[in-house]
């Protein structure tokens, strides 16, 4: 052991200052400057989405939020008001729709006169199933989950350029890590991470002021997961909150993160391991059960 460290004592004192230098630079979340600001949420009516509104909220941001539900999205704008927004709209959208996309973006500028984080966060109803062929359904889910970021960033670019705004995508571990019984969900959120990493770079290579953060979420305890997975997967791997991993969206986004991972145990291993140990990966996704009990 000792002679192994002797032997590596130079890359391991590099690796050690390097670690140093970046826990230095790194910046720190600062609350107070979210006050005012001006925030569209994608799926804001339920779940991740709700719990980043609520969040931005109660720092005093001001907010639109979007989904298909006007009733649960009319609840989501009242809580907002009530934790201290400055301004809390909502607007019923079906992002399966292409125009509603510049739909969204225009009303975000009519009601608030520019943007500055656009959380793109909707997604269709999960669905834990065994690919069968339903050539239909992952249309729809290419269309909602991959293609309506596309758009929604496109057209905000603009509005966020002149604000020196921020993208912020919410994508999954399933979007880093193949896994069974949610392939078309899966293929949305492996795009989702290729368009964006490569548009935060083009961003930066055009002049383009516009921060994109990808954050790479584990399981997450909101009510429509638990609800399509149960069965399927140990409900006690939910055990982050909506709200836990909503305060690390707002902050991985104010403070223009290039990508996140969280919660960190469960996320981190798995990407690591995926090209060096891939049959290890699968066959800890193969312990889910094969069949719905
Ligand atoms: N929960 C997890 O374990 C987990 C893990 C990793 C990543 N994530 C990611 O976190 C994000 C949120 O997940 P969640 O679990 O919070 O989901 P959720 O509770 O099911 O919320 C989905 C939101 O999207 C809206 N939506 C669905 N279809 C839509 C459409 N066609 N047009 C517009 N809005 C639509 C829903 O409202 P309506 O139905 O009223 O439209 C709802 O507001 C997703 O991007 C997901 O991939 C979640």
């Amino acid at each position: 052991m000792i002679a192994l460290l002797v032997k590596w004592r130079v890359p391991l004192v590099i690796l050690t200052i390097a670690i140093i230098i970046t826990m230095l630079s790194m910046d720190t979340f600062d609350p107070e400057s979210i006050k005012g600001k001006r925030v569209l949420i994608t799926g804001g009516s339920s779940g991740i989405g709700e719990a980043v509104a609520y969040k931005f909220c109660s720092l005093g941001a001001k907010v639109l939020l979007t989904a298909r539900g006007e009733a649960r999205l009319q609840e989501a704008v009242k809580q907002c008001r009530i934790l201290g927004a400055e301004a809390a709209y909502y607007l019923p959208l079906d992002m399966a729709i292409p125009n509603n996309t510049r739909k969204l973006v225009d009303e975000a500028e009519r009601r608030f006169g520019g943007i500055d984080y656009l959380v793109l966060n909707h997604v269709i109803p999960y669905k834990f199933e065994f690919w069968e062929g339903d050539l239909e359904y992952l249309d729809r889910t290419m269309t909602v989950n991959f293609a309506a970021y596309v758009a929604l960033a496109t057209f905000a670019t603009p509005v966020l350029h002149r604000s020196k705004g921020r993208i912020v995508v919410v994508s999954s571990l399933s979007g880093k890590v193949p896994l069974p019984r949610v392939a078309a969900y899966s293929a949305s959120k492996f795009a989702i991470n290729g368009f964006f990493g490569a548009l935060r770079q083009e961003n930066k290579m055009k002049g383009i002021d516009v921060s994109v953060t990808l954050c790479i979420i584990g399981p997450v305890a909101t009510e429509s997961a638990l609800t399509s997975s149960a069965g399927f997967v140990d409900k006690r791997i939910f055990f982050t909150s909506s709200s836990d991993t909503a305060y690390k969206i707002v902050e991985a986004g104010n403070l223009r993160w290039r990508e996140i991972h969280y919660p960190k145990s469960l996320t981190i291993l798995p990407v690591l391991l995926r090209d060096i140990a891939p049959w290890f990966t699968e066959w800890c996704t193969s312990l889910s059960r094969a069949a719905k009990t």
